[in-house]
């Protein structure tokens, strides 16, 4: 049985570009994927193949059981997609705006006000409620935006970077009202730069690089894969790099890693906190004096970066959106 998002092959190209290079998904009922990559992987692409924007090369996909390249339109009525549908209309309220999405979906006048006014109290927006969307600014914009994608629970949505650009507080206002989606049966696909929220939210991840899925799994499984945990220690002294080294070799499951001009010594262990504080009494039992020591456990990030060779990055101009705000 088919997930509720579900993609088999999906390959688009654009002139000399693969964007897309045989991709397949496959997101069970009520859970969040989150698709992760680099900039120019295909995340954008993959999800505007999915929802009937651009019609893939080859490939099939279906998303709530229905054929998306035999029923587009079908498709369109049980997703949601965040910026992208959403016409916000410049001359009306913030309020107006959401009501009127609530109206189009045949929503009753009394359930789609409520519904407003709660979005609009989610998303602080509250006190611009009744001024034109046109005198927003970016980041208030946004998450109107976001508001109006989530008047409906579509039981399928996908979300391309929603949080891009949103301050920490707006940001878990987001997560909030996903978590609630989901808990309500919704399946989401998600794209975010923030592995952190990927981490928080997801399910299942998928790593994409170059069109084509990488790896994927459960942030846990995918940590797991990356290896274990890991002591790092900063010697005080260049030249105790050395003892320092054999010491943490001895402790650890494999040879210490050493960046010189950092003085930072890593290896692989297993032992936890115990073994830890072991280490700390050979080091000093043998004279060395030490910066910094940790136990470090692997992060997304560690995975994105041993996955596809660069940090994950969040575009400046649009980090700055939020700063726009006035309220
Ligand atoms: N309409 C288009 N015309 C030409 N090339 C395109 C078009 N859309 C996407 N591409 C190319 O396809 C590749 C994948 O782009 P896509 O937007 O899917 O990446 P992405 O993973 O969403 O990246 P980002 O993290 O920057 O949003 C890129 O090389 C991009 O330049
Ligand atoms: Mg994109």
């Amino acid at each position: 049985m088919p997930g509720a998002i579900y993609a088999e092959g999906l390959v688009k190209t654009f002139g000399d570009v693969k964007a897309l290079d045989g991709v397949d998904l496959d997101v069970p009922e009520g859970t969040v994927l989150g698709l992760l990559g680099p900039n120019g992987a295909g995340k954008t692409t993959a999800v505007r193949c999915l929802t009937t924007l651009l019609t893939p090369d080859s490939g099939r996909a279906f998303v709530a059981g229905i054929d998306v390249l035999k029923h587009p339109n079908e498709v369109r009525r049980s997703i949601g997609l965040s910026g992208q549908f959403a016409a916000v209309d410049e001359y009306l309220t913030g309020r107006e705006n959401l009501q009127m999405v609530g109206q189009l979906y045949e929503m009753r006048a009394k359930e789609a006000k409520a519904r407003a006014g709660e979005l609009l109290e989610r998303f602080h927006l509250t006190d611009a409620a009744d001024r034109p969307s046109k005198t927003y600014s970016g980041g208030m914009r946004r998450r109107l935006d976001l508001a109006a994608a989530l008047v409906v629970s579509p039981p399928v949505m996908f979300m391309d970077e929603p949080t891009t650009g949103l301050d920490p507080r707006n940001r878990q206002g987001l997560w909030e009202v996903i978590q609630e989606l989901v808990a309500g049966g919704t399946t989401l696909l998600l794209t975010t730069q923030y592995l952190e929220e990927a981490d928080h939210l997801a399910h299942d991840i998928c790593v994409v690089d170059h069109g084509r899925v990488i790896a994927r799994g459960t942030a846990d499984q995918l940590k797991a894969q990356t290896g274990g945990e890991r002591v790092e220690v900063v010697v005080h002294e260049r030249d105790h790099i050395a003892t320092a080294r054999e010491v943490l070799s001895g402790f650890g499951k494999g040879e210490a890693a050493v960046e010189r001009h950092t003085r930072k010594l890593t290896v692989p262990v297993t032992g936890g906190a115990k073994l830890l504080a072991e280490v700390i009494r050979e080091l000093d039992t043998r004279g060395i004096e030490i910066d910094d020591i940790g136990l470090r456990r692997p992060t997304l990030d560690d995975v994105f970066i041993s996955l596809t060779g660069h940090m994950a990055e969040v575009r400046e101009e649009e980090a700055e959106v939020e700063k726009e705000d006035a309220s």
